[in-house]
């Protein structure tokens, strides 16, 4: 099966924003790393990432077709989309949500999110290692 590796606004600049806070590794390097993980079960994953909160989902829509699983790093939209989660409620397979920060110990309006109404599981503050732990937990999940 393919998992569904989904990012939000300002992920793109993954590596050279914030560095303090969201580390020096880019969107390749954790796709690389998920890939590497996942193709161990004989699975495959597809990173998708977004400024867009539509373009998310529609990719959630698309998932409900192909993907066996869903790690969704939902950014500043974590906090304000009830549309991502309504299109979570709508996709049947296991759904983790990761944050790379630690979001408790920072801005009380990153304390709240919307997707983990939905989300099977929440990892946060474990840096981009946090993709790969979703993956790994997602892949057993789905076994
Ligand atoms: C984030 C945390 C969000 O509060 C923030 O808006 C992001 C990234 C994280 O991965 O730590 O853009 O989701």
């Amino acid at each position: 099966g393919c998992i569904f590796i989904l990012n939000g606004p300002n992920l793109n600049l993954l590596g050279q924003r914030e560095p303090a806070i969201y580390g020096h590794e880019t969107l390749t390097d954790v796709e690389r790393a998920c890939a590497a993980v996942a193709g161990q079960a004989g699975a495959e994953v597809r990173l998708f990432q977004s400024n867009h909160e539509g373009e998310i989902v529609e990719q959630i829509h698309l998932a409900r077709e192909q993907a066996a699983g869903i790690v969704i790093n939902p950014a500043a939209f974590t906090h304000t989309s009830v549309a991502i989660l309504d299109a979570l409620n709508a996709y049947d397979g296991p759904v983790i949500e990761v944050h790379i920060s630690n979001v408790h110990k920072r801005e009380s309006f990153r304390h709240h999110s919307y997707v983990s109404l939905r989300a099977d599981a929440v990892i946060a503050g474990c840096g981009v290692q946090g993709y790969e732990l979703a993956v790994a937990r997602l892949l057993r999940l789905i076994d």
